[in-house]
């Protein structure tokens, strides 16, 4: 079990360092979806931009020694229905708070309506270099399918001319619904690649808990592609986005060299950054000089937004949960996350800030999955890779690697 090291090098300044801003209003509650996402027209969005201002101060004092930010993220919800005027209000406070890397990446995730797209020249204006556009499917009866608002036609019009106005576009796509063919699917990822753009978010429909796809399975109908089946598509689109210079960094992320998402790999490599508006999570290690030990922090924000402005309303911030993570679920973290990724994990970086793994990570497990082929021990002894087939089946993974 990871425990504290005595030769602990850590170095504040050198690790990523980002602040995610959750908007959480959408036109329509999309029937897939279990983000804290919710259904409102009239948002006074002065008295949210007070409070995301107010909650982005409370949060910068729980890491009083930090680097520049390095990525800065509207995530949604629907950030792409904010006023323009606004992002540059919480961009300009992000900035005066924490200061910003020279290059700093600023996503923003937008839904592809010419209204959006429309609304993204403003968010360039205000500094926003990244989008990311929730296009889902190339074909109308898929969008239908997903309740999504818009047609392909919009999503193909909302990205040209964003495409246009912005150096780094993504834009996310749903396969493995239910009866996709692969051919159906080959042609959408094809014309998805004939874009060219730097980088592109391909995932596969899950059904998660508690939405209207999720009570309609469990009523007997068939809501996604069985396993089998969504596992060709999966093999299929590692082959055509690596032969196309998109090559997969993480299970659904694909990028041409240098065009991953910092901010995205923050959390994937276990950096620090801090969550703000409703529902947000954050983390972030602080270093206890008198112990010489870094110390895991977590925080989650009050999810419902009225509730959330109350609650910042009265004490500045919405947080609900803070929450001091032992050694051990560090590098759990650190495992899980970075499993994720095709550059994999290396147990030095991990056993530096939690302590020697032993027993816990080098145990019969891990020879276990290696011997299966779905993790790679590479030869400097210390990066674990998740192959392919692997990256599949992820949660097998972990419940035999992780004790
Ligand atoms: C925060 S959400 C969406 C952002 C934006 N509001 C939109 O809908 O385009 C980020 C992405 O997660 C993906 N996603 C959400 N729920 C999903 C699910 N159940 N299965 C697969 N992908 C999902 C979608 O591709 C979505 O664009
Ligand atoms: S998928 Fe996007 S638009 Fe749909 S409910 Fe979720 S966050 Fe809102």
């Amino acid at each position: 079990m990871p425990g504290k090291t005595q030769s602990m090098v850590f170095d504040q300044a050198s690790r990523p360092f980002a602040l995610y801003l959750h908007w959480p209003f959408c036109r329509a509650k999309c029937p897939y979806c279990d983000f804290n996402s919710h259904v409102s027209n009239d948002v006074d969005t002065e008295t949210f931009g007070d409070a995301l201002c107010s909650e982005m101060t409370h949060m910068a004092s729980l890491m009083p020694s930090r680097p520049p930010l390095s990525s800065l993220f509207f995530g949604g919800g629907t950030p792409s229905l904010m006023p323009p005027a606004l992002v540059e209000r919480l961009i300009r406070h992000a900035e005066d708070l924490f200061g910003f890397i020279g290059d700093i990446e600023i996503t923003a995730e937008a839904n592809p309506t010419s209204v959006e797209a429309k609304a993204m020249l403003g968010f360039q204006k205000a500094g926003v270099n990244r989008v990311s556009m929730g296009v889902q499917s190339l074909d109308d009866l898929g969008l239908k399918f997903l309740g999504r608002e818009h047609s392909a036609a919009d999503a193909l019009k909302a990205l040209d001319k964003v495409n246009k106005a912005f150096d780094r576009v993504s834009i996310d796509l749903i396969y493995a619904l239910p009866d996709q063919s692969p051919k159906a699917w080959q042609a959408m990822l094809s014309q998805a690649l004939s874009f060219d753009l730097g980088h592109l978010s391909l995932y596969q429909l899950t059904i998660e808990n508690g939405t209207v796809f999720h009570t309609r399975q469990r009523r007997g109908e068939v809501m996604a592609l069985n396993d089998d089946r969504a596992a060709d598509l999966y093999e299929m689109t590692q082959q055509m986005t690596n032969d196309a210079g998109l090559p997969s960094y993480e299970i659904s992320n694909h990028a041409a060299l240098g065009q991953e998402c910092r901010h995205n790999l923050t959390y994937w490599q276990a950096g620090d950054w801090l969550g703000v508006g409703p529902g947000a999570h954050g983390r972030f290690a602080l270093f206890d000089k008198s112990k010489n030990l870094a110390i895991r922090n977590a925080t989650v924000t009050r999810r419902n937004p009225a509730g959330w402005l109350d609650a910042v309303a009265a004490k500045g911030h919405g947080i609900d949960e803070t929450q001091i993570d032992s050694p051990a679920d560090w590098a759990s973290e650190m495992v899980m996350m970075g499993l994720r990724l095709t550059n994999g994990i290396d147990l030095g970086v991990i056993e530096n800030l939690c302590g020697p793994c032993g027993d816990w990570l080098y145990g019969d497990g891990v020879e276990q999955v290696i011997a299966a082929g779905w993790l790679k021990r590479m030869p400097n002894q210390s990066t674990l890779i998740a192959s392919d087939d692997g990256r599949l089946r992820l949660n097998h993974i972990l419940s035999t690697i992780l004790r």
